[in-house]
């Protein structure tokens, strides 16, 4: 009796995963399942979603449809293809995926909040005057740091540490102070922010261990606490980039509790990239000693012919162009910036490829850009694509080099470290500026060298595809010390 019920159930089962398991229509990308009942390619994908998805686009080409976790997500690799989904801003939309990680990570939620008006706002911060306050107050947070680090030491004694910390540690504190305009706190909020990072990829996907929640809800509440307004004694001023921010989520109707909230996001978006991305930079020049002089001649040219003798980074950078450094920026970020673009299909579509073919898409799935796999590892775009090249993106007569084609077709996005479309980075511009004087700053004051001058960059973190900046897997020790006079670069 008991063996025909178990029978009986087991039928039911099977027909039950039958009925609803999905199987590919006509005109629709090719599907891959995975062998795992609803959680399909979940774990591959969570644990190097870089490795999942090249071997995905082996075997079914620029587009195709896997499991994730009970959604079907269609990831699209073509980057001639990208504008389909860019822009189409009616029936995919970006802000369902955007707030639920929100939820997740943050524990924070908007409602009231116009998606629209939030980037409007963010764009006003980000350029004209405004952008040049910050960019300008970056600047003297950076030197002001930089030297205040280096206040107990004797001048010609070497210091070591790991890049990746020098790089963040300096970056995420200037940033901080310039746009929270808190003076106090920045070493205690960057000691705790680390630690949520390090857990943000685990707690976007839901899979924190118990001990790991425990420790990311206490972070959250410790930085909530930091980046209240209750919490100033600095003072922030009240023109500060927080202090309008807020005052922007207060008209929006947004209550006081979400306010402070969503500062974390705002710490979050605005911190996490440009550390990580200056670490990669100068570690690729410590470790390609060909682009590192020819980073040193450039910005040696840029001082010899500052006639004021002042050598901020900030008016130099802003007098001079830098074609050597600026392609050494692109080609860091094209080797380590891995942003996927998500939307979320709201109605049944279909999508035109470049190919000229079209696939339908179902309305609840979503659709995915991973532009770090094509176009930026893509070897038809990019010739060996996995090894740095300093002057990649410079043409013989020092202009930028953004020419680059597939299938014979010139390409709109070679390189997409920024996002693309509606959701671009707004920062950016900002970012590119920081970058530069950071890397000035620490080539100009400081005599920097690997502490083993045969040693190579660290892995990435496989768990970070899909976040922005990927991180190490370690660091790289390198030792330093405050250079006596400029001339000595
Ligand atoms: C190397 C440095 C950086 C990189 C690679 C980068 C990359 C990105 C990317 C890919 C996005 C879009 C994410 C998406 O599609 O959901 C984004 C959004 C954003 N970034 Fe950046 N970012 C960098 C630095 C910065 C900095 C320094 C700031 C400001 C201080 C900033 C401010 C923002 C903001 C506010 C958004 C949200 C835009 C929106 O929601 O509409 N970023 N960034």
């Amino acid at each position: 009796m008991l063996w025909t019920l178990l029978l009986l159930l087991n039928g039911l089962l099977i027909l039950v995963l039958l009925y609803y398991s999905r199987t590919r229509q006509n005109n629709e990308p090719p599907l891959d399942k995975g062998f795992i009942p609803w959680l399909g390619h979940a774990l591959e994908f969570g644990k190097d979603a870089a490795k999942f998805l090249a071997r995905m686009k082996d075997r079914h080409g620029d587009i195709f449809t896997v499991r994730v976790a009970g959604h079907y997500v269609t990831v699209l690799l073509d980057p001639n293809s990208f504008d389909a989904v860019m822009n189409d801003t009616v029936l995919l939309d970006f802000t369902r995926s955007r707030n639920l990680l929100m939820k997740r990570i943050f524990s924070l939620q908007l409602p009231s909040l116009k998606p629209k008006a939030e980037r409007k706002w963010m764009e006003q911060h980000f350029q004209g005057v405004s952008l040049s306050n910050l960019s300008s107050s970056m600047n003297t947070h950076l030197q002001n740091l930089l030297l205040s680090d280096h206040k107990d030491c004797n001048p010609s004694e070497w210091r070591q540490d790991g890049l990746f910390d020098l790089c963040y540690s300096l970056l995420f504190r200037a940033g901080y102070r310039t746009l929270f305009e808190r003076r106090d706190n920045a070493s205690a909020v960057y000691k705790e922010f680390r630690k949520f990072d390090n857990l943000l990829a685990k707690l976007a996907r839901c899979s924190l261990k118990r001990g790991e929640s425990k420790t990311a809800n206490s972070c959250r509440v410790r930085l909530w606490e930091l980046l209240s307004p209750n919490c100033l004694s600095g003072g922030s001023g009240s023109n500060s980039w927080q202090q309008s921010y807020h005052d922007f989520l207060q008209e929006e109707g947004v209550d006081a509790e979400m306010q402070n909230r969503a500062l974390l996001l705002q710490l979050w978006t605005t911190q996490c990239n440009a550390g990580p991305a200056a670490f990669w930079l100068l570690g690729f020049l410590l470790t390609h000693p060909e682009a590192m002089d020819a980073v040193k001649t450039e910005i040696r040219g840029l001082t010899l012919r500052d006639t004021t003798l002042q050598h901020s980074p900030i008016t130099l950078l802003e007098a001079h162009s830098t074609p050597v450094l600026d392609s050494v920026l692109s080609e860091t970020l094209r080797l380590t910036a891995a942003v996927m673009i998500s939307r979320e299909v709201v109605q049944d579509k279909s999508l035109h490829m470049a190919s000229g073919q079209d696939y339908h898409l179902r309305k609840g799935d979503r659709v995915c850009l991973f532009p770090f796999l094509s176009p930026q590892l893509d070897p038809q775009i990019h010739q060996e694509p996995q090894i740095f090249k300093y002057d990649r993106f410079l043409n013989d007569d020092m202009t930028v080099k953004d020419k680059f084609y597939k299938d014979g077709k010139m390409l709109k996005y070679y390189t997409m470290p920024w996002g693309a479309g509606s959701s671009i980075c707004v920062g950016k511009e900002f970012a590119v500026t920081a970058i530069k004087q950071f890397v000035f700053l620490l080539l100009t004051s400081l005599d920097l060298e690997m502490c083993d001058p045969e040693a190579k960059l660290p892995p990435v973190n496989p768990s970070r595809y899909g976040f922005g900046m990927l991180q190490p897997d370690g660091d790289l020790q390198v030792r330093f010390r405050l250079k006596r006079t400029l001339r000595e670069m």
